[in-house]
């Protein structure tokens, strides 16, 4: 969607309708650049009511971000944060990645956020794809700057898991688990996803790009483009969450969260991790990367956040990247 289309939507988000040409008149723009923005707009997922000698209505209303506001939910720790909204971008963790060494020298001491009304080229993990719709989740990118090497990081993105189930039970929604390693689920559901990036050379330091993505309401259009089981907030708790809200509360968790990995790593976060492991103490098969699979009781995870799998030959102990957690039938 170009920017006219998000300034048209944000012109309709008052539930009213509006005739054509008082958007056109309003924005400065041709008629036909309105309809054609507007198709745009339904083509990435949204309603919008057109009714003859009315004009224009958006169905599903759309909560802004709005930075103002989420600086407000951040109270005292605001000013630690530099904190940008976008309309849309490819992928929130690309432009942070891309961008980071200018930021952290010209930035110095802030925690870098960037977050986004839509992505249209959202990251998973090995090239996967991040799936989401205006309005319908939270997308956002967190830089972070560690005087360690990356093999240090290696159970940063469980903590992270940790650090958004911290954030959504303190929001009032209550039994998100986590799977290993970066999964946030609901009901053998996927939830939250998280990606984290790495550079830096192999002493040290290592600039870290931390994206989450969440699901608040999924559009029908997005669900069916996601090929495994999703689920979002407003199935679990039957109501949207206040978007900027929780955004705010995302990253005072992260925040607090990456504070203390800085310090003593992933150990102090690893009880809380396995309390809420939806696979502890259950068989499962891992699938290893040159396709073989490991079967196994899962039986806690490392120090640093390795899978610890009760197996046929002995406890044995399995480190991220390409293998893939499922649990048996
Ligand atoms: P793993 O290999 O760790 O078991 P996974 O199958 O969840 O993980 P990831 O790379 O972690 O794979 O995540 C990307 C996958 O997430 C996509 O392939 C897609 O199946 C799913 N997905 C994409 N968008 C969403 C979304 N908004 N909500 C839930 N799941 C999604
Ligand atoms: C996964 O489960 O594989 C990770 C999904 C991570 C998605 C987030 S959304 C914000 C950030 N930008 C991206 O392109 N990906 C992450």
């Amino acid at each position: 969607m170009n920017p006219l289309a998000f300034s048209i939507l944000r012109l309709l988000s008052d539930n009213e309708f509006h005739a054509g040409p008082a958007i056109a008149e309003a924005l400065g723009v041709s008629r036909a650049s309105v309809s054609n923005a507007l198709r745009d707009a339904n083509e990435a997922g949204l309603t919008i009511h057109k009714i003859k000698g009315r004009g224009y209505r958006l169905l599903d209303q759309v909560q802004w971000l709005e930075r103002n506001v989420i600086l407000e939910y951040l109270g005292d720790q605001a000013d630690r944060f530099n904190l940008e909204i976008l309309d849309t971008i490819d992928s929130t963790n690309s432009l942070l990645l891309y961008e980071a060494d200018n930021r952290l020298s010209l930035g110095k001491g802030f925690i870098h956020v960037i977050a986004a009304e839509l992505q249209t080229k959202g990251r998973g993990r090995r090239g996967r794809q991040w799936h989401s719709g205006l309005g319908g989740s939270l997308a956002f990118s967190v830089l972070w700057r560690f005087q360690q090497s990356a093999s240090f990081l290696s159970g940063l993105s469980l903590a992270i898991g940790v650090a958004i189930v911290r954030a959504l039970e303190s929001s009032g929604i209550q039994g998100a688990v986590l799977k290993w390693p970066n999964d946030v689920m609901f009901n053998f559901c996927k939830l939250a996803g998280i990606l984290i990036e790495l550079h830096g050379d192999m002493l040290g330091p290592t600039i870290a790009v931390i994206g989450t993505g969440i699901n608040l309401k999924l559009s029908d259009s997005v669900q069916a483009r996601i090929d495994q089981g999703a689920t979002d907030i407003f199935a679990i708790s039957g109501e949207c969450p206040d978007r900027n809200k929780l955004l705010a509360e995302l990253l005072l968790n992260i925040a607090q969260v990456l504070r203390e990995f800085e310090q003593s790593g992933f150990a102090p976060f690893k009880e809380e991790w396995v309390d809420h492991h939806v696979c502890e103490g259950k068989a499962v098969s891992l699938k290893l990367p040159d396709g073989s699979g490991q079967e196994g009781m899962v039986h806690g995870v490392s120090d640093s956040g390795s899978l610890l799998l009760q197996t046929s030959s002995g406890l044995r102990s399995f480190s991220g990247g390409e293998i893939s957690l499922r649990r048996m039938a």
